[in-house]
């Protein structure tokens, strides 16, 4: 058999559902075109006959994107099959996805029918498809709850009236991964024309198994797992698109692939999550803010040692770039070293025990220790033992004025003083120091940030300057940013005479 597991995702139709988190055709296109770039195979675009907006959303959608195929979703009712059709009719390839209740349950509280009418009314609703499109997609709704035997039955009927998938929903989330895989096998086993048509699975997540039933759907013969970004959909979710491609993508042993483009995985959560206004959980598998974070020291220690000491998928697989280094009072040296180096900063041991001090003392205060919050200390360490720095700043300015400005720059104790005009505070007091310097430098980059959001805040200002062809990099911190600014500039200046000032 094949090992290839074809990816429906529904996270605009399954996931939209949410309530609260519906999105306007223009962000279904955005997510459509994200998903089109993942890799999914079948992306199901909506349930056109439900709204306009569905409707116009699947023609929209089928204009927008070309590889994976387009699906739409439909009761077993003609006029639903009918308006699925017609909202198709620019998609490329094309599937219309129809079905029925098979449980007890749906049959005789739900669609107050009997056994026999509901294979009935699924055979004919796939044959109708039929004259509409080749691809049909039949699933047979709480299918995780139906009699195993009956199920059977069905799915033979509407393989024999054309269908090309079956989909197998668990749609209340009660299976157990064993029984979910033992109804797939069942079906393997005793639908006669099985091998007509691939076999799908459709976990919710109501007991949190929604993964591991997929799982166990695709050992046992599913070809198709349906899937949504972030596992969002109704109640508590859909099964993740990001969970089953990194289990199959790092379970080597199991031997099945997709056509998932890992690295594009957290780039898409992120716009589903900011697009659907629904935060993804930090501990989320796979695309949490934790779920490749280390804050323990000896946790940090070993991945810093040996990364699958701690970790069994490397982040950039999944497009994560940032450090999984997180900076905590409970980190040790290691980490501040590793994440000191990654900033450009070779420290002695002797340094690192200093700056370990001060970091301590941070931590305390402070639940996670960002990258400015360590350039803020490795500046103050620096600027402690600087042979330049600023000793004075006076600027004149306004509206009206020419701006005006004054430094004092001490170099090896020796004071400098120059004033300059230019078109800003920043602009003359630059001028100023590049006076005083006498060398050429290419201001290159120059980005002021606030480190909150109150006018009594600390701005952070990182300079970067050019110098004989070579890049350096300049950081302050101060309440005033006029002040880091020229210490910034000062500060790449500095790094970039390195010692020969
Ligand atoms: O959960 C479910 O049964 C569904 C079907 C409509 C496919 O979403
Ligand atoms: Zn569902």
């Amino acid at each position: 058999m094949d090992n290839r597991i074809f990816i429906f995702d529904t996270t605009l139709r399954d996931g939209e559902q949410v309530p609260g988190c519906q999105l306007n055709t223009i962000e279904k296109i955005q997510v459509a075109k994200m998903l089109e770039k993942l890799g999914v195979d079948v992306i199901e675009a909506g349930f056109p006959i439900s709204s306009p907006g569905d409707f116009n959303s699947v023609i929209e959608i089928s204009k927008a994107v070309t590889e994976p195929t387009i699906c739409a979703l439909t009761r077993a009712v003609k006029k639903d099959i009918d308006v699925a059709a017609e909202s198709l009719k620019y998609a490329k390839r094309k599937r219309i996805h129809t079905g029925i209740g098979t449980s007890i349950y749906h049959i005789k509280y739900k669609l107050n029918s009997t056994p026999e009418e509901i294979i009935k009314r699924a055979v004919e609703a796939v044959s109708y498809a039929k004259k509409y499109v080749e691809d049909i997609e039949f699933y047979a709704e709480d299918a995780g709850r139906s009699d195993n035997v009956y199920l059977a039955q069905v799915i033979e009927a509407v393989i024999k009236a054309g269908a090309t998938v079956v989909n197998i929903p668990d749609t209340t989330g009660y299976c157990l991964p064993y029984d979910y895989g033992e109804k797939i096998r069942f079906l393997k086993e005793n639908v006669s024309n099985i091998d007509k048509a691939i076999i799908s699975t459709h976990c919710h997540n109501d007991l949190g198994m929604a993964t591991a039933n997929s799982i166990s759907g695709v050992v046992n013969g599913a070809r198709q797992v349906e899937v949504t970004i972030n596992g969002i959909g109704e109640r508590a979710g859909n099964t993740s698109l990001e969970e089953i491609a990194m289990i199959l993508q790092s379970h080597k042993d199991l031997n099945y692939y997709t056509n998932i483009k890992s690295k594009k995985i957290v780039k898409a959560s992120r716009l589903v999550s900011t697009l659907m206004r629904m935060p993804v959980q930090p501990n989320k598998a796979i695309v949490g803010r934790n779920a490749f974070a280390h804050s323990s020291g000896i946790h940090q220690d070993g991945v810093l040692k040996n990364r699958e000491n701690y970790e069994i998928i490397d982040p950039k697989e999944v497009g994560i770039t940032e450090s999984s280094i997180v900076l905590t009072a409970r980190s040790g040296r290691a980490a501040l070293k590793h994440r000191t180096k990654k900033l450009g900063f070779e420290l002695s041991k002797d340094k690192i025990d200093k700056l370990y001090e001060d970091f301590l003392i941070l931590a305390d205060k402070k639940k996670d220790i960002n990258d400015d919050d360590l350039l803020i200390l490795l500046h103050e360490e620096r600027r402690r033992n600087k042979k330049m720095k600023l000793d004075l700043l006076q600027v004149v300015c306004g509206k009206g004025l020419k701006a005006t400005a004054t430094v004092k720059i001490m170099i090896n104790d020796t004071e400098h003083l120059e004033s300059a005009t230019g078109n800003g505070p920043i602009d003359a007091a630059f001028t100023a120091v590049k006076n005083i310097i006498k060398r050429k430098i290419k201001l290159e980059e120059f980005l002021i940030q606030a480190i909150t959001r109150g006018s009594d805040d600390i701005g952070k200002v990182h300079i970067q300057i050019q110098r004989k062809g070579r890049m350096y990099y300049g950081f302050s911190a101060n309440t005033d940013i006029i002040t880091a600014s020229v210490e910034a500039f000062i500060d790449a200046i500095a790094n970039s005479l390195n010692g020969n000032l």
